[in-house]
């Protein structure tokens, strides 16, 4: 750490003593962030971690549907997002009106929503889900269930491909697994590591996880880390930064250095002290949205 990193550091711990804060972080998040945060993980830990927490202030480093959750399961708190800006393309590939139209298309369907989506598509969805526990909570849904997924058609089509079941997707994708990780860098690797494992996240297209080892979501890909050597990692690479810290001994490589979430690492370490100095960015939802929303959220963690 620098000089300037560590001043940060230390009084960033010291608000959080005096406000009764903690800092959530994304795995995604630049190391200098994740280095502030109580807790790291992904969307579901995350989501769990918030929903316990008895501080007065959340900041949640991550983007804005992460944050919105928070608020959702945990509506005592102050939950603050240092960087208004910070959101989800793939969220914002379907709004609630679009959501409505599609289901009218498919009467009786159900419709899960992957929990990176607007609180307001949550309002009209029926349960929600994360990349770690989409097909399990499918599985759990009656065989003959006809499925709406939405916003995203990879995690979509990578259910239906484990499930079985008849899944109707909507047409959103997530711009780093689905563009800047390619066949060619599948290729690549296979042959200058043909002895590593391949585990990549289920929002890259199907041609990429069909040819993965494993699939998983980002707390998945950690704990198989954890427990292995010899990885390549085709999700976003601030987790591998992550693991690379952690496990200085491990091969860990991403499987494409390009797939950065440019809204991922929108916050530093100086947005998070500004946060907890000024009390910003508040979430703030409108309670009808958010009794909505929630149903579906509640039902996912049920499972
Ligand atoms: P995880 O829930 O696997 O952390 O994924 C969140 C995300 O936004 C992936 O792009
Ligand atoms: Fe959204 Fe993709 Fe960034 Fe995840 S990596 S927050 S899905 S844009």
């Amino acid at each position: 750490m620098d000089i300037t990193e560590q001043v940060t550091y230390n009084t960033v711990q010291k608000l959080k003593k005096e406000k009764n804060a903690i800092v959530l972080a994304h795995n995604y998040q630049i190391l200098p962030v994740q280095h502030l945060a109580d807790f790291i993980g992904d969307s579901l830990q995350l989501a769990q971690e918030a929903a316990k927490a008895k501080a007065e202030i959340i900041v949640f480093c991550g983007v804005r549907f992460m944050a919105e959750t928070a608020k959702l399961l945990n509506p005592e708190a102050r939950i603050l997002l240092p960087v208004m800006e910070a959101g989800c393309p793939m969220a914002d590939m379907l709004t609630a009106e679009q959501l409505i139209d599609f289901k009218e298309k498919h009467p009786g369907a159900t419709v899960m929503c992957y929990v990176n989506s607007s609180v307001e598509v949550k309002a009209v969805s029926d349960i929600c889900c994360t990349s770690s526990n989409a097909v399990k909570i499918i599985e759990s849904l009656p065989p003959d269930e006809k499925i709406l997924f939405v916003p995203d058609q990879n995690l979509g089509q990578y259910a239906a491909m484990k499930t079985g079941r008849n899944i109707i997707v909507w047409d959103g994708y997530c711009m780093v697994h689905h563009h800047k990780i390619t066949l060619k860098d599948v290729d690549g690797m296979r042959m200058e590591h043909p002895d590593y494992t391949l585990m990549v996240h289920p929002e890259c297209p199907p041609a990429i996880f069909n040819r993965a080892d494993k699939v998983g979501s980002t707390k998945q890909m950690a704990d198989f880390v954890r427990d292995n050597d010899k990885v390549v990692l085709g999700t976003e690479v601030g987790l591998i930064d992550q693991l690379s810290e952690m496990y200085p001994e491990k091969n860990i490589f991403p499987l494409s250095i390009r797939a950065t979430c440019l809204n991922m690492k929108k916050t530093s370490p100086r947005d998070v002290l500004l946060s907890l100095i000024e009390e910003k960015h508040e979430i703030v939802i409108d309670p009808k949205i958010a009794d909505a929303a929630l149903k579906s959220v509640q039902r996912m963690l049920e499972y």
